[in-house]
């Protein structure tokens, strides 16, 4: 007797009765970058189709991802001044600060404001953190990124998201987001977040390259995945409420690797390159931008991933409504 899968393949409808992998656009989360200035929207030349917006431009983009059904965002900045310890970061009228304010005095609870939480887009130097010679201080950084943190409490984020990499910091932006009455206010640790090159043209994007060395230091080296598992475990002790893995097309391992070893929600990030990679592959005609869309977003999910951050959100979800994704 042949066994035949092939029955449960023969058509559309009983392919979607037997499909493992179901994805939502509510698991979806949208980047946007905002800067200084007003009426600004300015495309980013390494990523096609992504914009620098000023904060009184914010309602163009938030209506669109809502009109797709995406209704979370991850929010960037760029400030206009940088200097040695970031200081725009934590100012409380910062970029970011004035961003929460426009999008939540507008909107209030019908979308999910998340927060980016880093210094080395306003660092003058490029680094994560507040530098001793060519190091980065790391406890002396947790000072300012827990500043940071809750400056964005303050102006209205729903989630902050450290993506810094210092050792310690989820039990310091907890304890600061709590003494600061913000006990309710979520962290969505970048747990495991590899010192990766996909992330060029976000550095393109947000002017944040450092100025001399690299992240080696601090971001995790590409080869390691036991030490992904001991990163996620500390963010998690520490008081995480999320953890993510990042880059997400390149490290689908570490996500399943980590599905086995958590209680917790897991979130990737398909950083900048990977969609850079996807769209100008498309564009020059040598593959079907659409469809890798879907399948390597279907990957991610099968993979494990509860949550993505994606510059695709809105077409996603759009391909999600099609049923051409889970
Ligand atoms: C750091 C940060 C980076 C990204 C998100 N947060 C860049 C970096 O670590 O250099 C990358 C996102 C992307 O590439 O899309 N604040």
């Amino acid at each position: 007797m042949i066994n035949r899968p092939r029955r449960l393949r023969a058509n559309p409808l009983i392919r979607g009765m037997v499909r493992e992998t179901r994805v939502s656009a509510d698991s979806l989360i949208y980047p946007i970058f905002f800067e200084e200035g007003t009426n600004i929207k300015a495309e980013i030349s390494a990523m096609e189709g992504q914009y620098r917006y000023s904060p009184d431009r914010a309602k163009e983009i938030i209506d669109d991802c809502l009109s797709h059904g995406v209704n979370k965002v991850l929010l960037f900045g760029i400030p206009r001044e940088k200097d040695e310890v970031g200081s725009q970061a934590y100012a409380e009228n910062g970029i970011v600060q004035q961003a929460i304010r426009a999008i939540k005095e507008e909107y209030k609870d019908d979308i999910y404001v998340i927060t980016d939480v880093c210094m080395c887009e306003y660092t003058s130097h490029g680094h994560c953190g507040i530098l001793c010679g060519h190091d980065v201080d790391n406890d002396e950084t947790l000072k300012y990124l827990t500043a940071i943190a809750v400056s964005h409490a303050a102006a209205g984020a729903d989630m902050v998201a450290p993506s810094d990499m210092m050792d310690g910091r989820i039990a310091a932006l907890r304890a600061g987001l709590d003494d600061n009455g913000f006990q309710n206010t979520p962290i969505m640790s970048y747990a495991v977040k590899y010192a990766s090159k996909f992330y060029g043209p976000f550095r393109e994007a947000a002017g944040s390259a450092p100025s001399f060395g690299d992240r080696k230091a601090y971001q995790m080296d590409p080869h390691n995945i036991r030490e992904a598992m001991k990163e996620a475990a500390l963010d998690e002790e520490e008081g995480a409420d999320i953890l993510m893995v990042k880059p997400a097309m390149s490290y689908l391992d570490v996500v399943k690797e980590l599905s086995y070893n958590t209680n917790l929600p897991i979130a990737a990030y398909s950083v900048s390159g990977e969609y850079a990679m996807i769209k100008n592959a498309g564009k020059a005609g040598l593959i079907d931008e659409y469809g890798i869309m879907c399948e390597t977003t279907t990957s991610m999910y099968r993979a494990g991933v509860d949550i993505l951050m994606t510059y695709y959100a809105r077409e996603i979800a759009d391909a999600i409504k099609r049923g051409d994704i889970g």
